[in-house]
């Protein structure tokens, strides 16, 4: 057997989006952190945000109305401490991200001062959302890389696949590392780390079509998961209302800030439709809008549905929508005369890692952040840029803990080498392909936006059956990225199918035609494995 690689830190931050670098930013002060990035070190949902994060700015807006919106969103199942202490560090969180040196839009107020230009979303009261025009992701996300970049106690390791926690013997609440896949040596590596933080977004590539890039696999859940943490909420799979629709246009996101802005949801020839679905209209919360669109779609048999912001001037589509009004031109669509093609598709994974007020899971030294994490502020639906404040807030809650718990020790007992003697390099790549396909294209079709009990049976039995291909070819073959985000994903799907059959009643994002009912008493979806 040959000898397994070991690098050594005090914490172990695996992803790089926002969740991650805010943390290891907190950190770098006081311990040596590695920070794992499977993909590019920008590469995450982050990178592709558009319509900003929610923070009362404005004095006509309070955070018990951003609590109350919130709560209304998530359909009674969010934990009502856990908003009421995101909503109030809401605005010291963006605080933060400003003095790191995010350029959220500004505006001239009526005494000629600077102020924060501040949008709408669905679901919200008041205008409190900042952004950096439409593409509020990708300046969080460059300001945050800056600031990592070249920090002595800050380690990034791009192309580094994290596969599993590693269980302490000793401790058994613990863990002492993790075995991570170096993609540019194609070799399994053992990071040692006193405390390791799970930040790798969410799992809706799960979905045949969704808002998110290749790396959303939820691999932070499955590890998660694999070693024993709780996991919460997985029925409650956001799909957001409005991606493009269009051959050539990739995952690509329609915000919702448009509708906060005046962009109204029509037919093909013109009629508008969401007035009949939820008095809020086209701002109604995201799940109300994607089932409302779905319904449409399927009753007249419709390819997809439109979104209307031409009666808005030239130069306003043009100044807020930068990002947008040129993909779409790019495509042949000048969204400033004519309406966009949208449909509906996997955008934000509501449930995930059970964490408290400190971000820790259940297991001792291992904190869950950001999307990969179930903090309870999303309920059964998640308001709009309430994402990426969670990524932040917690974020800093997470140092907060780490910092107080920093005397600690290493476990140093020894770890398992990764045992590759009985693999053989894998000639049969299509055989995960093939299985990538069929997962998510069954998970559309049977886990989707509606759902019936026979369609969730349907869909556990396929699941069972790749489960039992996937693990027996990741025991035989040598691991490759797609091989593990496969692993992951059935994972994932798995997870996703058994919470929603525990769920017998219709809330939030899980509507179910065979529960159509709310039940009066609901709470949390909460799974742990048992063998
Ligand atoms: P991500 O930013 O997704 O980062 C995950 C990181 O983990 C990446 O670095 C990835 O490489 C790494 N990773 C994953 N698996 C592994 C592994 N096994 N090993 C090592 N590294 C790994 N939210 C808002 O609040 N406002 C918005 O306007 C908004 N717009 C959105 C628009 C789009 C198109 C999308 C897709 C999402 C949007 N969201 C928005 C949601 C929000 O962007 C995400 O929830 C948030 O960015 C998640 O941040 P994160 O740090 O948790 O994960
Ligand atoms: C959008 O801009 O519509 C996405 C906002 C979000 O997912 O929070």
């Amino acid at each position: 057997m040959t000898q397994t690689i070991e690098h050594r830190c005090d914490l172990l931050i695996v992803g790089s989006g926002a969740a991650g670098l805010s943390l290891a930013l907190k950190m770098a002060e006081h311990c040596d952190v590695i920070v794992l990035s499977k993909s590019d070190l920008d590469e995450g949902s982050t990178r592709y945000a558009q319509g900003g994060i929610a923070a009362v700015f404005d004095d006509s807006d309070s955070i018990e109305s951003h609590v109350k919106d919130t709560l209304n969103a998530g359909a009674g199942l969010c934990d009502e401490e856990v908003v009421a202490y995101t909503a109030a560090n809401a605005k010291e969180s963006m605080q933060w991200l400003i003095e790191k040196g995010v350029p959220f839009d500004q505006e001239q107020g009526e005494n000629g001062e600077k102020k924060f230009h501040l949008t709408r979303e669905g679901g919200h009261s008041h205008r409190r959302i900042l952004h950096a025009a439409d593409a509020t992701g990708a300046a969080v996300q460059e300001t945050l890389s800056d600031n990592v970049a070249n920090h002595p106690n800050i380690h990034l390791y791009e192309r580094y696949n994290a596969i599993d926690l590693i269980k302490s013997v000793a401790e058994p609440n613990k863990c002492v590392g993790a075995y991570v896949w170096n993609r540019k040596k194609e070799r399994v590596e053992v990071i040692r780390s006193r405390f390791i933080t799970l930040a790798t977004g969410g799992g809706s590539k799960v979905y045949q079509y969704t808002s998110n890039p290749d790396v959303s696999s939820g691999d932070g859940i499955a590890m998660a998961w694999r070693a024993g943490c709780e996991i919460a909420n997985m029925e409650f799979n956001q799909f957001h209302p409005t991606c493009l629709y269009h051959p050539d246009a990739g995952n690509f996101l329609i915000s919702e800030a448009l509708r906060g802005e005046g962009a109204f949801l029509c037919h093909e020839d013109g009629t508008k439709f969401m007035h009949k679905f939820d008095e809020r209209g086209d701002l109604a919360p995201r799940d109300i809008v994607a089932r409302a669109i779905d319904f449409e779609m399927k009753r007249l048999g419709a390819d997809c549905m439109y979104l209307d912001i031409s009666h808005k001037s030239n130069d306003f589509i043009k100044k807020h929508f930068p990002n947008i009004y040129r993909k779409c031109r790019s495509l042949g669509i000048d969204i400033t005369t004519s309406p966009i093609p949208v449909v509906p598709a996997a955008h934000y994974t509501c449930g995930g890692v059970k964490t408290d007020f400190n971000a820790q899971t259940n297991i001792d030294n291992v904190y869950a952040i950001g999307e990969t994490a179930y903090t309870g502020l999303h309920g059964a639906n998640r308001m709009a840029s309430n994402s990426l404040l969670e990524c932040v807030v917690f974020a800093h809650a997470a140092a907060k803990h780490i910092l107080s718990h920093l005397d600690g020790h290493y476990i140093d007992e020894e770890i398992k080498p990764w045992d590759e003697s009985r693999v053989i390099d894998s000639d049969e790549q299509v055989i995960i392909q093939h299985n990538w396909h069929e997962l998510r294209l069954f998970m559309w079709d049977y886990v989707g936006i509606v759902r019936t009990d026979k369609r969730l049976e349907r869909a556990l039995r396929r699941i069972n059956l790749l489960k039992q291909e996937i693990d027996e070819y990741y025991s035989n073959f040598k691991v490759s990225n797609n091989m593990l985000e496969l692993r992951n994903l059935v994972c994932v799907a798995q997870l996703i199918v058994n919470c929603a059959m525990q769920r017998k009643e219709s809330r939030g994002l899980h509507y179910n035609l065979d529960h159509p009912q709310q039940n009066e008493q609901s709470g949390p979806t909460i799974i742990r494995r048992t063998s």
